[in-house]
């Protein structure tokens, strides 16, 4: 028997990913992927899998319950949603989409969930609810203390998500994952920015002094983790996704010179730093591990496979850099 899993959010980074290792993995799932189509949202990203019988499109927001309802159709056996505005940057300039998708969208699927009885429903949530941490390394249980827009709306949609198990005995679960890298990642992040930038030779845009902590997490061991607590997790539970690979970005940008032939002093530009910049994030991922997930890709070998992927795949980002980014990438960083 074929279930069926809905993923809103199928045509963005970390979503696309799962919804191609879902099909390629699981023969007996098949993926209906709800997505607005925004900026960051690309049908390049699921094009090795859309010609899949077991591959459905519907293009909505997930705060319109008429385009949730027209998704869910006949029935889903999952929802998991990965719609989001993610980006803290994007955040400072504009919170309101934030608002609008993290919280109100996360509230539509879950009366969603509840109207239709869905057996399960996961949030793609993220460790920036736990805001800064000094030393250590954030356990589910930790107070939540979001510090940005970006970090407020998602834990927003975290406590609803939580707050409906409590009511109403939603089946709910939730992942909070580490900084996630790899191909196809929308290039305002750190990684795919500053690849693209070196590679075509310009200059890039460190915040303050660059010694700002984050754990990083390959996205196929991400996607993984996600489908392996959707299908073992405790509903109701929290589990953290963390790689375990803490580095400086710093430490990430010289990493990334070497791996584009580029040299400090002609290509890093230390700028004003982010308001607010959280310091360090660090992950507890003791209790996803003894689930029975565990990441696979060390981090050496996986920054350099996604350098070289950006290297090979200008035909994806080229453009995507060409389009509004241009302007985005003016009024983010002109000035700095
Ligand atoms: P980012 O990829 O935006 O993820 P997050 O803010 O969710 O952690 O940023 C990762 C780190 O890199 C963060 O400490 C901010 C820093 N950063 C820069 O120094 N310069 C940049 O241009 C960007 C986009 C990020």
């Amino acid at each position: 028997m074929t279930h069926r899993w809905l993923v809103t959010g199928g045509l963005g980074f970390i979503g696309s990913a799962f919804v191609r290792n879902v099909l390629r993995e699981r023969p007996a799932i098949a993926v209906t992927v709800l997505d607005a189509m925004t900026y960051a949202g690309n049908p390049a990203n699921v094009e090795e899998v859309a010609g899949d019988p077991r591959y459905r499109f519907v293009r909505g927001d997930i705060a319109d319950a008429a385009a949730v309802e027209e998704a869910i159709g006949d029935g889903v056996d999952a929802i998991v949603n990965f719609a989001a505005e993610t980006h803290v940057d994007r955040s400072i300039l504009d919170p309101e989409a934030f608002i609008r998708t993290d919280v109100m969208g996360t509230h539509v699927l879950l009366e969603a969930v509840r109207r239709r009885g869905i057996p399960r429903f996961l949030q793609v949530s993220t460790d920036e609810v736990y805001g800064h941490v000094a030393e250590g390394a954030s356990r589910e249980r930790d107070p939540i203390r979001p510090r940005s827009p970006y970090a407020a709306s998602k834990a927003g949609g975290d406590l609803q998500v939580l707050a409906y198990h409590t009511t109403y005995g939603t089946p709910v679960l939730i992942t909070r994952g580490s900084n996630t890298y790899g191909p196809y990642q929308y290039p305002e992040k750190l990684i795919p920015l500053f690849v693209t930038n070196l590679i075509d030779g310009e200059q890039v845009p460190v915040y303050g002094d660059g010694l700002q902590v984050r754990d990083w997490l390959h996205v196929d061991d991400h996607a993984r983790g996600i489908a392996h607590v959707l299908e073992h997790g405790v509903p109701g539970e929290v589990y953290n996704l963390g790689g375990g690979n803490s580095r400086t970005n710093l430490e990430i940008t010289r990493r990334l010179l070497e791996l584009t032939g580029r040299s400090y002093e002609t290509s890093v530009r230390h700028v004003a730093d982010r308001e607010g910049h959280d310091r360090r994030y660090a992950l507890d991922a003791s209790k996803a591990r003894a689930l029975g997930w565990t990441p696979a890709v060390p981090f050496e070998t996986g920054l350099a496979e996604t350098a070289a992927w950006y290297r090979s795949r200008e035909a994806w980002w080229r453009p995507i850099k060409s389009g509004d980014f241009r302007s985005y990438y003016q009024r983010q960083y002109a000035h700095r």
